[in-house]
């Protein structure tokens, strides 16, 4: 099989520490080219791994030897630099939140569809080990009916993580669109989601900027979430978890209780009713903190439906649901309002 040829759009963090040693050690993937605004960023890595750097990511959509791109840049170009890239006939892993509205969510599934190329979007707490396993154990019934769930994502802000620092696109509104919602919470509606394999169908939220001087987003949020079948429960996402990180979720169900990541040695425990218990370590999740970077399986993923020729788990339609939950929690702290889904 001739192997797939990769270009990084964006050479920040999360392609630093995600993206590109993913592909690395993927034995279908020649990493072929680097793009970023800030040339020298670009080149380190072109210089490591014998590709080309551009600047201007139109360029280096124009190079016919590229097959698929992650886009790893500031939210507010996910949709126009993912749309180019379909269009010019690449495969495109996204990164979340995968827009800034329905319409440009939309817009990129279409030209997927145009295209017939695949669009993935990087969430990836789904492959989590804990997580993957609460989805088998929910499906199985093990857990009888769930009646309320917790879920938090919350640490101390981007500005330890972004390239740029504390001057971070992270916390410019243009750039950015949505803050911590954007940035941690809509890890969470998508993991819900995928978790209760349901769709939430209101949602109501508060939604401050409360922590962050010389910020135009948001960096507390609170918000109740309502599923089809009656599901009920609160989503927290935070840039103000100052000490540590949250990162866990609870569901409260028939049969007992389940903490998905709410333990430093067991990432998933149950609490039967009966008095029964099961506690399991599952390995670690993706953390900002140094030293948590584990493989996310997301690029695996990726470039397994390219060679396979399947839809991606985590396709277009997908991250916009996931998005659209978030949307109305903004939705619902402007106007006041339990906004309908
Ligand atoms: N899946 C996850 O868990 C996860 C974690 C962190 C970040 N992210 C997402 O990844 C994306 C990038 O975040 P990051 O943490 O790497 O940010 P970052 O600030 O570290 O890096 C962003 C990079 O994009 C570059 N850039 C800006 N405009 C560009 C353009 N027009 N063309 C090419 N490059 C451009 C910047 O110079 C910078 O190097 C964001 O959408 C973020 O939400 C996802």
């Amino acid at each position: 099989m001739t192997r797939i040829k990769v270009g990084i759009i964006g050479c920040g963090s999360i392609a630093k520490h995600r993206h590109i040693p993913e592909y690395a050690m993927n034995d279908n993937v020649d990493i072929v080219a680097f793009c970023d605004i800030i040339a020298a960023r670009a080149h380190a890595f072109a210089d490591q791994y014998n590709a080309k750097a551009y600047v201007d990511y139109t360029e280096l959509l124009e190079n016919e030897e590229i097959d698929a791109v992650s886009v790893c840049t500031p939210n507010s170009l996910h949709a126009p630099v993912s749309i180019a890239a379909l269009k010019a006939g690449k495969h495109v892993l996204c990164e979340k939140p995968m827009a800034t509205s329905n319409e440009e969510a939309e817009a990129m599934i279409a030209a997927a569809n145009e295209s017939g190329k695949k669009l993935m979007i990087g969430h990836n707490q789904r492959f989590v080990s804990s997580h993957a396993k609460a989805r088998s154990i929910i499906e199985s019934g093990e857990l009888g009916k769930i009646y309320s769930f917790r879920t938090a994502f919350g640490h101390g802000g981007p500005e330890q993580w972004s390239a740029d620092g504390e001057h971070s696109w992270f916390f410019d509104k243009e750039r950015a669109f949505i803050g911590a919602m954007g940035d941690l919470g809509v890890h969470k509606t998508d993991l819900l989601r995928f978790l209760i394999g349901e769709e939430f169908v209101e949602a109501a939220a508060f939604v401050e900027t409360s922590a962050k001087a010389n910020s135009t987003v948001d960096d507390n949020a609170v918000c109740i979430l309502k599923s089809e079948s009656g599901i009920i429960g609160t989503l927290a996402a935070s840039w103000s978890y100052n000490g540590g990180e949250d990162n866990s979720t609870v569901f409260y169900a028939e049969k007992g209780i389940m903490r998905l990541e709410d333990d430093p040695d067991y990432s998933l425990i149950i609490d039967y009713k009966n008095g029964n218990s099961e506690r399991h370590s599952l390995g670690a999740i993706q953390s900002n903190e140094e030293g948590q970077q584990t493989d996310t399986h997301v690029v695996e993923h990726f470039i397994n439906s390219i060679v396979e020729d399947k839809t991606p788990p985590v396709c277009g339609n997908e991250g916009k649901k996931s998005l659209e939950v978030i949307l109305a929690a903004l939705e619902s702290s402007e106007t006041k309002q339990i906004v309908r889904i």
